[in-house]
């Protein structure tokens, strides 16, 4: 039996945070669409299974199900709201839509002793259904309760089954991860194994395995993500790899430099080290092409202000580089990407309909169609805070791995209207200045973003005896667990006067600074 969990997403939006809190405990977990065959269960087995909520009702025509033999697999099973009714529904009990819908805060009350609530100090749960069970199976007896649900948790302990009406898996449920802890740990025995050590060592095995001696090309843009996929694909493969890095001058200050020095074997870097299979004068990868476009970007840029054709002006740009580069690559025949787990489960979540196709929307050249390569995504079960961990584990630095994120298309999207060099260079001296002030403040990693924005207003000032009339600078910073919703970050108002003060001093073409308090939504992160 496999030492991993088997969540089947019925459709909550919160899915995900099932997943994240048993990866959190140290246990390997995949989700999965209900369609999947039972002999596919039988060949995962797991050694718990996951159902998680979703938005339909049991009783409906086409509502998602379950092949019920897998509670004949006598593995642990446990039931979150709509989960919980399906279990009841499948097993001869019954459910019914609630008078009210019930959404928010509730209280339980443990009414029966189970290890399911074992350490559970605090009660707080967070309620969001419409259904709910009126009659639980045989077998199944209550095991806690609140005021409007009393079978806000059932247990089958002798065939271990659980189910709740509430979801544990999101915050307020203030000791939800406790009772899941408690579920996949103590009642289903899983062990805490699941580390990036161990993460690491199978996936070169398995990329060895999958690429033989074939070729691999990866576009290395600096950020996390292409730079542990490149990094792990060259500790498996090194001499087969070769990374295309598109310069399009349009990065942070110095990042390119950056990106080069980490890199590139041939500026004797030591920062990708541990391999022994690398010769031992390149440091870095051992095939790094560099390629400045920065000149032919510009061009393709000028005149052009709305944002979604900056976009595509990009991306076909990058697309257009990247191919000619890696044609000049012989038996190239795998292209390595840098997809997470969130883009795999979103895209095979049940209501989306799609069956994993890859989201691109956000990747600055996504697949080259008449490349006709296989994609290698040796990072696509992972998480960004486990990738950073897997980064660290392969020895990049910490302003690799620590980096925020930063959007394909650079500040080409923060440049408010037409884009010129002089702009791009205003632009990276305000934000160097900025992030080199949040770091010296011990606020970068508290940040999921932060970042400045030159906007085309420009307002008249004094400097001197003399009269100004420059741009307005936009500061910006949140918060965010996965960038899909980010709340502002609070500076306190002297940090904020110190960067401004720097920024209006020290950089040409700024003489006012303001900072954006828009939380998304309804803002977006980026401005454009
Ligand atoms: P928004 O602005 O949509 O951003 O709230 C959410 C996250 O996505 C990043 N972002 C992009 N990334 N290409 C990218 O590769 C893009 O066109 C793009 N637009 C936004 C943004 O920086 C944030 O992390």
């Amino acid at each position: 039996m496999s030492n991993s969990v088997l969540i089947i997403d019925f459709g909550s939006q919160v899915t995900q945070l099932i997943a994240r809190r048993i990866r959190e405990l140290g246990v390997f977990c995949e989700v999965k669409n209900p369609n999947l065959k039972f002999e596919e269960i039988v060949k995962i087995n797991p050694k718990a299974i996951i159902f998680s909520g979703g938005p339909n009702s049991v009783y409906e025509k086409d509502a998602p199900t379950i092949d019920k033999k897998i509670f004949d697999l006598k593995t642990p099973i446990f039931g979150i709201c709509y989960g919980q009714q399906l279990i009841c529904h499948l097993l001869d009990g019954k459910v019914e839509a609630s008078k009210e819908r019930e959404f928010g805060k509730a209280e339980i009350e443990i009414v029966s002793k189970s290890k399911f609530f074992k350490s559970v100090k605090n009660y707080q749960v967070w309620m969001s259904h419409g259904d709910s069970v009126k009659k639980i199976p045989a077998g199944f007896e209550v095991i806690a309760k609140t005021k409007n649900a009393p079978y806000a948790a059932i247990a089958d302990e002798k065939r271990k089954i659980y189910g709740v009406q509430f979801h544990p898996e999101v915050v307020h449920s203030v000791d939800g991860k406790k009772m899941i802890e408690n579920f996949v740990i103590n009642i289903a025995g899983c062990k805490s194994d699941w580390t990036m050590k161990n993460f690491k060592v199978e996936e070169i095995k398995e990329i060895k395995k999958l690429v033989g001696k074939n070729h691999v090309i990866c576009g290395l843009s600096g950020g996390v993500d292409s730079s542990v996929v490149a990094a792990l694909i060259n500790e498996a493969i090194g001499k087969q790899l070769t990374c295309i890095f598109v310069d399009h001058g349009l990065l942070r200050k110095g990042e390119g430099q950056q990106v080069r020095e980490v890199f590139d074997g041939r500026l004797g870097s030591s920062n990708l080290r541990g391999s022994s299979r690398r010769v031992s004068a390149t440091k870095g990868l051992h095939n790094f092409v560099y390629v400045d476009a920065s000149k032919l970007f510009l061009s393709k840029l000028k005149g052009v202000s709305d944002p979604e054709k900056k976009r595509k002006i990009i991306g076909k740009t990058f697309i257009e580089v990247f191919d000619a580069e890696s044609a000049k690559i012989e038996n190239a025949t795998f292209l390595a990407q840098g997809t997470l787990y969130p883009d795999v489960i979103e895209s095979s979540h049940p209501n989306k309909g799609a069956s994993h196709t890859i989201k691109s929307h956000h990747n600055v050249g996504g697949l080259p169609k008449k490349m006709k390569l296989k994609l290698l995504e040796p990072v696509r079960m992972l998480f960004k805070d486990e990738v950073r961990l897997l980064g660290k584990e392969l020895g990049l630095p910490d302003h690799v791995v620590g980096r925020h994120p930063f959007p394909g298309p650079g500040l080409a999207i923060r440049i408010i209207g037409e884009i010129t060099e002089e702009k791009i260079k205003i632009l990276q001296e305000a934000d160097a200045i900025y992030i080199e002030e949040i770091r010296n403040a011990g606020l970068y990693d508290k940040i999921w973003q932060a970042f400045s924005v030159l906007t085309p207003i420009k307002t008249v000032g004094v400097m001197g005896d003399a009269r100004t009339y420059e741009n307005v600078l936009a500061l910006r910073a949140v918060t965010s667990i996965d960038g899909m919703t980010a709340d502002v970050y609070h500076f306190d108002s002297e940090f904020l006067c110190r960067v401004a003060n720097r920024i209006i001093n020290e950089v040409r073409g700024i003489n006012r600074v303001v900072y954006d308090f828009t939380s998304k939504p309804p803002g977006t992160i980026e401005w454009e």
